[in-house]
């Protein structure tokens, strides 16, 4: 049995004080799931999370990172730099970093690559515009765009990587995917990275939703087959309503 695994994105949200407030306040109310509680929270509020997170079950994660180790790439974060601070997870190639800061394919490989090459473990993102969900090109759109993420990786790290499908049109617009429709396209994924990886892997591969995922909808999505948990932006920032969606099965 896969874990449910929900992240919050915070996205560029929240100064340090705030974030410090929102741990303590929600480390009582997720200290009894059996889920895995992941915040990905701006750089800057990167080291005060990860000390108010110790000795919680709240993974503290970054949002992005630069694919080289070091060197002259001004206003960068390497892979290495939130490794030694201590930081477990970070996003790649979220739909608003290939949208505003020229994210693509390759780069999104040599990220995962990186983070990897660093012991972090990348949330990746895929998702289709709206255009090609309404073009039928959901399907080859996400699973090409999984299968270049993962290219050269090995089957472990494959199975230490979580996707997070994230249809674009659903982020931050109020609008969800049916669990249905949200279920086959992870499906697809699943089906692809079988093709490639082979049957263990597919099964053991953490592949999450995200678009618009609020307490009201959490359940219906988390408890479809192969959705296994979200990546919560909006949502994410109020915390009555995080702790919701984490502990939607309890
Ligand atoms: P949303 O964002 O929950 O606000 O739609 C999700 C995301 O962008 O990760």
């Amino acid at each position: 049995m896969r874990k449910k695994v929900i992240a919050g994105n915070w996205k560029m949200n929240m100064l340090p004080d705030e974030a410090i407030n929102f741990i303590q306040e929600l480390t009582p109310m997720v200290e009894k799931t059996q889920n895995e509680v992941i915040l990905c929270v701006p750089y800057t509020d990167l080291f005060y999370a990860l000390l108010n997170a110790q000795n919680t079950n709240i993974k503290i994660g970054a949002q992005n990172m630069h694919f080289e180790q070091s060197g002259a790439y001004t206003g960068e974060v390497s892979g290495k730099m939130l490794k030694a601070i201590g930081v477990e997870y970070v996003i790649i190639g979220h739909s608003e970093r290939r949208q505003y800061f020229a994210e693509n394919d390759e780069t999104v490989n040599k990220k995962v690559k990186s983070a990897f090459e660093n012991n972090l473990k990348p949330i990746v993102c895929v998702g289709e515009t709206l255009e090609q969900r309404e073009n039928g090109e959901t399907k080859e759109i996400i699973t090409s765009q999984t299968e270049k993420a993962l290219n050269g990786l090995s089957n472990e790290q494959v199975e230490n990587t979580i996707i997070a499908y994230e249809p674009i049109w659903a982020i931050g617009t109020g609008k969800t995917a049916t669990k249905e429709d949200a279920n086959d396209s992870i499906k697809a994924i699943r089906e692809k990275i079988r093709q490639i990886y082979g049957q263990n892997t597919a099964e053991r591969v953490i592949i999450q939703y995200g678009g618009s995922v609020k307490s009201s909808n959490a359940g219906e999505l988390f408890e479809m087959s192969d959705i296994d948990g979200g990546l919560v932006g909006g949502a994410s920032l109020k915390v009555e309503e995080f702790s919701k969606i984490v502990n939607y099965n309890s």
